[in-house]
């Protein structure tokens, strides 16, 4: 079995009187693109906050590459890239431009920076578009930046938080070669998703979070096997997992709600 790089234990984060995030275990290997899926406000984002150190857990516990996130939070940092869900390359400013300054801000020896930019820029596809301002890049030309920005220092664990909400599908396929690309070079892939297509084309392991709390993970094939196998799809997988969790709260409505919102997911 391969090595376990990412592992969670009861991890949750509360805001006031509300779980965001509640008991989470799971394990990723390395190598996987493990894709954690849900709808919005599942909890994904936050997930990937206390993954990444930028918010403390309230209780639980995560190791990163052999790093705990709260006791060794520097070197967690060293040792992963990031895609935050908004933004983060600077218009203003050329591919390029954007991504010298994450040199800087990875502390790359100056006499590496530009064969590093180099590849990257080759990797992503974006040589011919390196000297124009990102501002008139493309929505997946930016997103292939921002992947570029995050793995400049060749991190081993790379976290993307809906790389490929609001683009088209064109740019989306673009951004998911990227990706896998990526991934057969040895860098484990953890992703987030509202998208079933995307989670079904990328992922080797998919945990399902709805309202905080994991309800199901395993391999694309185990979760459909595990909802009747045969002809089941990642959409039948979400709507049985999210709709037995409501079922156990009981409510009609609300069941007939969330089998709406996984409806709009597919
Ligand atoms: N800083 C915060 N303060 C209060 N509530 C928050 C904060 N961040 C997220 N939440 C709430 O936590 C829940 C999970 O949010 P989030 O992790 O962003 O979900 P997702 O990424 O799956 O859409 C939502 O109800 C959201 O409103
Ligand atoms: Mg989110």
């Amino acid at each position: 079995m391969k090595e376990t790089i990412l592992e969670t234990k009861r991890l949750s984060r509360r805001f006031g009187s509300l779980t965001a995030v509640d008991e989470i275990s799971f394990v990723v290997r390395r190598g996987d693109v493990f894709g954690l899926i849900g709808p919005n406000g599942a909890g994904k984002t936050t997930t990937i906050k206390m993954l990444t150190t930028l918010l403390s857990p309230t209780s639980g516990t995560a190791i990163v590459a052999g790093w705990d996130v709260v006791h060794h939070p520097a070197n967690v940092r060293r040792t992963i890239g990031y895609v935050p869900q908004l933004l983060s390359a600077d218009g203003s400013l050329t591919g390029h431009e954007n991504l010298l300054l994450f040199t800087k801000l990875y502390d790359l020896p100056a006499g590496e920076r530009e064969d590093r930019i180099h590849n990257a820029i080759e990797f992503m596809g974006l040589s011919d578009a390196k000297d124009k301002l990102v501002r008139t890049y493309s929505g997946g030309m930016i997103r292939r930046l921002e992947i570029a920005q995050a793995v400049l220092h060749n991190p081993p664990v790379l976290f993307l938080d809906e790389p490929t909400v609001g683009l088209d599908p064109v740019a989306r396929q673009s951004v998911w070669k990227q990706v896998e690309a990526l991934a057969r070079n040895g860098t484990t892939i953890i992703l987030t998703t509202h998208y079933m297509e995307e989670a079904e084309s990328l992922c080797t392991r998919i945990a399902i979070m709805y309202r905080g709390k994991l309800v199901a993970n395993g391999s694309p094939a185990e979760l459909k096997k595990s909802v009747g196998g045969n002809g089941s799809t990642l959409d039948d997988v979400f709507a049985f997992y999210s709709g037995g969790t409501l079922e156990s709260e009981g409510g009609y409505r609300e069941a007939s709600r969330v089998r709406r919102t996984a409806r709009r997911l597919s």
